[in-house]
């Protein structure tokens, strides 16, 4: 695990949008793994800003989101079909047949989980999934439970994440129930996941993330499991760990 810590936003934001863009100049038909939230908005804004500058393409580039709404038409504009397009895709060269969310509309939800999971196989599976964290540890929308499922599936969304995300919606009586999700298996298949994680608000759940006993109460604690994991952390966010998972249990981490 490569923890990383910096001393604000934009520098973070910064950091991550050039592991996205170095990616892409090695690897130009990369295939990216992408999440939506408050926290990737500053990632995506700096990508498109060097995008403006010439510095990166997504020409060649194939997306794929964590997770959607189950029910909420795709023009609405908490969907995160509509999201992306307004923070990201509607801003850069990304081909749209090529930036693909699972569709929470779909008649058949089981067949769609399963058409999701064989469009990331038929891809080559993702190089570099951009990764939050919920404030109860779940990662996309894989929920603390007894159990986690491996490939995309619909669930049911805990209380504290419809709270969570009902700052997005007039009220939290508005905010979806379902939502399709990748699996953790999806997840933890990318050959690399960059976490990252802002604020103080996150700052125990990071620890218990990194730190805490690998657990399905505790999603994002499987991904201590992953042997390509970047962390990314504002000072905030990072204040709760301990002197170890930043220095030894680190290599390569730093303050920046
Ligand atoms: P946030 O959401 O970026 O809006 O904090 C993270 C998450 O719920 O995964």
């Amino acid at each position: 695990m490569n923890i990383q810590v910096f001393a604000s936003e934009a520098r973070l934001d910064e950091a991550c949008a050039d592991l996205i863009e170095g990616l892409l100049r090695v690897k130009p038909r990369a295939v990216l793994g992408l999440a939506t939230g408050g926290t990737p908005l500053g990632v995506y804004r700096r990508l498109i800003d060097d995008y403006r500058k010439g510095l990166v393409s997504f020409r060649h580039a194939t997306t794929f989101n964590l997770d959607e709404y189950v029910g909420l038409p795709e023009d609405h504009p908490e969907s995160y079909h509509a999201y992306m397009r307004r923070n990201l895709f509607d801003h850069i060269d990304l081909p749209p047949e090529r930036a693909h969310l699972p569709n929470g509309n779909a008649a058949d939800l089981e067949a769609e989980c399963r058409r999701y999971d064989a469009l990331i196989e038929e891809a080559g599976g993702i190089d570099l999934q951009l990764l939050g964290i919920g404030h109860n540890g779940h990662i996309g929308f894989n929920e603390p439970g007894p159990a986690l499922v491996t490939g995309t599936h619909v669930v049911e969304l805990a209380e504290e994440t419809r709270r969570a995300n009902a700052r997005f919606f007039r009220s939290v009586d508005e905010v979806p129930r379902r939502a399709i999700t990748m699996g953790v298996g999806t997840i933890l298949k990318a050959r690399t996941i960059a976490l990252i994680a802002k604020g103080t608000d996150k700052a125990d759940i990071v620890r218990r993330a990194l730190e805490g006993p690998i657990t399905t109460d505790c999603p994002a604690s499987l991904l201590q499991t992953h042997p390509q994991l970047i962390v990314l952390l504002d000072r905030d966010a990072a204040s709760k760990l301990s002197p170890a998972a930043l220095g030894a249990a680190a290599p390569g981490g730093r303050t920046v």
